[in-house]
């Protein structure tokens, strides 16, 4: 049995991580740990205010007096930690932030980690430190670049990119100088539930919805590669369960795909889900799928993201062949259950969008 520590827990992929890991181990203790910024949203969690093997906590990385406690008093063997500052566009007009949590932050729960486990007199032997990053951090590939695999050189672009490579290095040190048992996986683009609708793909289906229109970067000729959220769990769960210590895992869906074109395949399944079903209209009456206007008729190119990376792409041979990760969506069953998930969960993106979710954690 694990006790984990979830650091931001109440963002995208933290909430599905929690729900993906109480549902296969009910008996796990789950402590979430999340200072619920813009991003985070504590009613996520609230259907499970009665467990009794689960604990909200709302509270900050950087609060290294808090995570000491929390470790000490849950007797933590495990931190998974997702907290961070997230969204590039938003690193790029304010910065300062990322660095603070994501290195930072990121420093002092490995702080903590290390007093609590290694420095105390009932040293924890089997504690496991695993750090959540991106392939971000491998900077931009050309259109024939080979894919990021565990040994490409980290050259980073974004200040969000940047912060999230220091925060890994610093993972790798504690390793290396201290000792503290660490695995890190760098993940290629997610999608699915409880996305913040900031970013791309649960943007543009709530556009679609509303009638509003589909901003795409530049030419849209960038090229992703994505993941559905608990293909990511999953191999997060691999790593917690078999991964080496010390070691890095890149994860990715092989699954390479331009902006544009998830946008249009978005269009268009928006538009037979409209077809096939005649509730919508009434539902969501400014769609122009409700006119049978088809939703590409929103697409609107905006200027492009300065720095912006042309392709990722991510070789996962590594966490496939030694772990036996194989993702368990394809992008059409994936964004069947995401689109899904924003059709009918309205009321979650609605507080969102205006603003009066109510986060705290006594209102879980
Ligand atoms: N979303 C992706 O496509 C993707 C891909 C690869 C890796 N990642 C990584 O996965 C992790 C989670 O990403 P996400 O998309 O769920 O992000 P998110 O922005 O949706 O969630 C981040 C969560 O962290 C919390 N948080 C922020 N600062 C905090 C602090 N100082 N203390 C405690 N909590 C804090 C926020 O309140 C929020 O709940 C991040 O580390 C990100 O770099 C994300």
């Amino acid at each position: 049995m694990k006790k984990l520590l979830v650091t931001g827990a109440a963002g995208f992929i933290g909430t599905n991580f929690v729900n993906y890991w109480r549902e296969r181990k009910p008996k796990d203790i789950i402590v979430a740990l999340d200072s619920l910024t813009y991003a985070g949203n504590a009613i996520n969690l609230g259907h499970l205010r009665h467990d009794p093997t689960f604990a909200f906590i709302e509270g900050d990385i950087r609060d290294q007096q808090l995570v000491t406690d929390l470790l000490n008093n849950y007797q933590i063997d495990t931190i998974v930690h997702f907290a961070a500052e997230s969204h590039v566009d938003r690193s790029i007009t304010g910065p300062d932030t990322f660095l603070e949590t994501n290195i930072t932050g990121t420093h002092s729960l490995l702080k903590a980690a290390k007093k609590v486990w290694l420095d105390s007199n009932d040293r924890l032997g089997h504690h496991h430190f695993h750090h959540v990053s991106t392939d971000e951090v491998y900077g931009s590939l050309t259109d024939d670049g080979a894919p990021f695999c565990e040994t490409t050189p980290y050259a980073p672009n974004s200040p969000y990119a940047a912060s999230k490579a220091a925060s890994d290095h610093l993972v790798r040190a504690y390793n290396q100088t201290f000792g503290l048992k660490t695995t890190t996986s760098n993940c290629s683009n997610n999608y699915g539930p409880f996305q913040f609708p900031e970013k791309l793909l649960p943007l543009c289906i709530l556009n679609i919805l509303l009638g509003k229109s589909i901003p795409v970067y530049g030419d849209g000729q960038q090229i992703r590669d994505w993941l559905f959220v608990d293909d990511h769990n999953t191999a997060i769960d691999l790593v917690l369960s078999s991964g080496r210590h010390s070691e890095t895992y890149n994860v990715g869906g092989n699954n390479e795909m331009r902006n544009l074109d998830v946008v249009k395949l978005l269009c268009s399944l928006l538009d037979s889900q409209f077809d096939s079903d005649e509730t919508l209209k009434q539902r969501y009456p400014h769609s122009p799928c409700a006119q049978n206007n088809g939703a590409a008729s929103l697409i609107s190119f905006v200027q492009d993201r300065p720095g912006h990376d042309v392709r990722y792409a991510v070789d996962a041979s590594k966490i496939k062949s030694t772990l036996k990760f194989v993702p368990s969506e394809t992008f059409a069953t994936g964004l069947k259950k995401t689109i899904d998930w924003y059709i009918n969960n309205r009321s979650w993106w609605e507080n969102i969008k205006n603003g009066s979710y109510r986060k705290k954690r006594s209102d879980m």
